[in-house]
């Protein structure tokens, strides 16, 4: 195909460069986006005569008829192509003629490519929030559900202090949130309308760039045509935003792989999202969970070498930056794939409520609350400590368990001890005593859950 720039460079571009060259296999899906984009520019130069109406109507009829049939797959498009903007203004060409050659006036590949990107991740940004807000939403009512449901609560993966699980699910929900909040900051900051800047200096053309930014439903334009050519912030923004859903996404696998082996099951995986070994026929593996934690890589990936792209780049287009585009459309895509299957994953989970339970019985979870009886009847809180530091090391020796050892041996290590306190030492009362703000108790998570769902409700409104 002869190249739209085979002006002073004639058409001997070698076969193997052109191949090299060509983004189209990947910046094809930009076709509406550079159709819509190049329809608001018609119709601006039109509007500021720089146009004729005549043209400009043959000019969006033609792109018209191009989206439909690109949509339609009567036009299927062509791989040889340069990019998918030289492919529709050569097809436009092709069927318009004369007025097809109008349309690049006032503008460069470097603005329309920036243009088409940000309307196609702003596209995919609103999405993938949208995704988020089910899911955050799916997180609050199985934490609802799931208000009495006790755990242990982990930290260096040993048995820590009881949780309910519904605590632990708000934890999630509370990544999640600001993950929303991440994207919609910058979904609002990429919102702005690079059209106009043109090569890189803008134009000696008295172009109406606020009327092509309003047609296409940004919020005003950028202010530097330097800057607004080579400007990838926006996709290293949703780069990192996406990295961080991925890593909250990736934390919760890993726990739901660790919880549905044999040795914790505390849940159980849906069939629906669970899968069998070719030779060991007992097996019900975690594919899902363990792919997504997988996937993150990938993600973390992009982030790096669009950074690591952007960053020697003199100002201001260069042809490196064609690089960002295989990797953002690979995060979007993969978060959103991600998304589409963790979200089912967690509403389907059977949760072991016994097993849960029985964890939090052995390995002395509620020694802290032990500490604090003796604390509220006097004794100083080291002091306490390291008496049950000793009773903990005369239980395993013993082969004891706190709730289990008789009222005389703890008499042994200090009179204070009652029969009260194995009352107080049950992981129900353990919950039930937290009652400072963000902790495990009922109160607290009533706060959490109404602190979430006023969020996605402002989120559902818009
Ligand atoms: N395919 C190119 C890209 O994605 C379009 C911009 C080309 N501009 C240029 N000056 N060669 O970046």
């Amino acid at each position: 195909m002869k190249k739209i720039w085979s002006g002073r460079l004639g058409n001997s571009l070698s076969s193997e460069a052109d191949a090299f060259n060509s983004s189209i296999a990947f910046d094809s899906r930009l076709y509406k986006q550079d159709i819509l984009g190049s329809i608001a520019h018609a119709t601006m130069l039109a509007k500021q005569g720089i146009l004729t109406k005549e043209d400009a109507d043959l000019i969006v009829k033609g792109l018209q008829d191009i989206l439909e049939d690109i949509e339609t797959g009567a036009l299927p498009i062509d791989l040889e192509a340069e990019d998918i903007h030289s492919f529709i203004e050569s097809e436009l060409t092709s069927r318009i003629g004369d007025a097809g050659k109008r349309l690049h006036t006032a503008r460069s590949r470097n603005d329309q490519t920036a243009v088409d990107l940000r309307m196609y991740l702003r596209d995919q940004g609103t999405i993938i929030k949208g995704l988020l807000v089910d899911l955050v939403k799916v997180l609050a009512d199985k934490a609802s559900d799931h208000r009495d449901t006790i755990m242990p609560g982990y930290t260096h993966l040993q048995r820590a202090q009881p949780v309910t699980y519904g605590h632990h699910l708000m934890a999630y929900a509370m990544m999640f949130l600001r993950d929303i909040g991440r994207f919609k900051d910058a979904l609002a900051r990429m919102n702005y309308s690079p059209l106009g800047s043109c090569a890189l200096a803008g134009t000696s053309y008295n172009i109406d760039r606020a009327y092509t930014a309003q047609l296409l439903g940004f919020d005003g334009i950028t202010q530097n045509s330097m800057d607004s050519v080579s400007d990838r912030d926006f996709c290293i923004e949703l780069l990192a935003a996406s990295s961080i859903i991925m890593m909250h996404m990736s934390r919760f696998c890993e726990e739901l792989i660790l919880w549905s082996s044999w040795e914790f099951g505390f849940v159980e995986m849906d069939d629906s999202c669970s899968t069998g070994s070719s030779i060991m026929p007992q097996k019900k593996n975690p594919d899902i969970a363990e792919l997504i934690r997988g996937k993150v890589g990938r993600v973390y990936g992009h982030l790096v070498s669009t950074l690591t792209m952007m960053k020697g780049l003199p100002l201001s287009y260069n042809k490196d930056m064609q690089e960002d585009k295989e990797a953002i459309f690979d995060c979007m895509d993969t978060v959103k794939a991600c998304l589409g299957v963790f979200t089912p994953m967690i509403k389907t989970l059977t949760v072991n409520k016994d097993r849960m339970y029985k964890a939090t019985q052995e390995g002395f979870i509620n020694a802290t609350d032990l500490a604090d009886y003796l604390v509220n009847k006097g004794m100083p809180f080291r002091t306490a400590y390291k008496i049950i530091g000793q009773i903990v090391a005369y239980c395993i020796e013993k082969g004891l368990i706190l709730e289990k050892m008789p009222i005389e041996d703890y008499k042994g290590f200090s009179q204070l001890f009652d029969t009260d306190l194995y009352e107080q030492i049950s992981p129900e009362a353990c919950i039930k005593r937290r009652i400072s703000e963000g902790g495990t108790g009922s109160e607290s998570l009533e706060k959490q859950l109404a602190y979430v769902s006023a969020i996605l409700d402002k989120e559902k409104e818009k």
